[in-house]
């Protein structure tokens, strides 16, 4: 509930978000598309379609339903469907302990050695 009352509330997302499938259907440049580095667009998004320069930049709000659904499926059947994606057959405390896993994922990138062989516990 904490969770749901940020997202509508100080977070934010709510405003792109929204409705049952929690996206606006709409376009954002949210500056992924930037390269920091060149100070250039390395994605027009949205503009390579429409070639309009309002849409410079901008990329199409995804719901935030079920991502982890349609990996458990194998992703949605199609002539171009790459073989990396397979039926899963993930229990649902199997993906809670992916969703855990990849909370851990947020944070500084560190270059901690890797302990040496043998030295873990058994
Ligand atoms: C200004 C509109 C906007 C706001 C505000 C916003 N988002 Fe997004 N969100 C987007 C767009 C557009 C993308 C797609 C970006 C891309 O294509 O790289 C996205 C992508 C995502 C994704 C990736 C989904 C996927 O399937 O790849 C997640 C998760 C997400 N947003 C969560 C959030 C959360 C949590 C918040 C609030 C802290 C938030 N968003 C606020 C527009 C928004």
């Amino acid at each position: 509930m904490k969770g749901m009352e940020l997202f509508e509330g100080k977070a934010n997302c709510a405003t792109c978000h929204v409705s049952f499938n929690f996206t606006d259907e709409m376009y954002h440049n949210l500056g992924v598309g930037w390269d920091a580095k060149t100070k250039k667009l390395a994605d027009q998004g949205r503009s390579d379609v429409t070639e309009k320069d309002a849409n410079r930049g901008q990329f199409k709000t995804p719901t935030l339903r079920d991502v982890m659904v349609l990996y458990n499926r194998g992703g949605n059947a199609n002539p171009g469907l790459d073989p990396k994606m397979k039926p899963l057959g993930l229990r649902g405390d199997e993906i809670d302990a992916l969703v855990a896993f990849m909370y851990a994922l947020t944070g500084p990138v560190t270059n901690a050695e890797p302990p040496a062989a043998g030295s873990l516990p058994k």
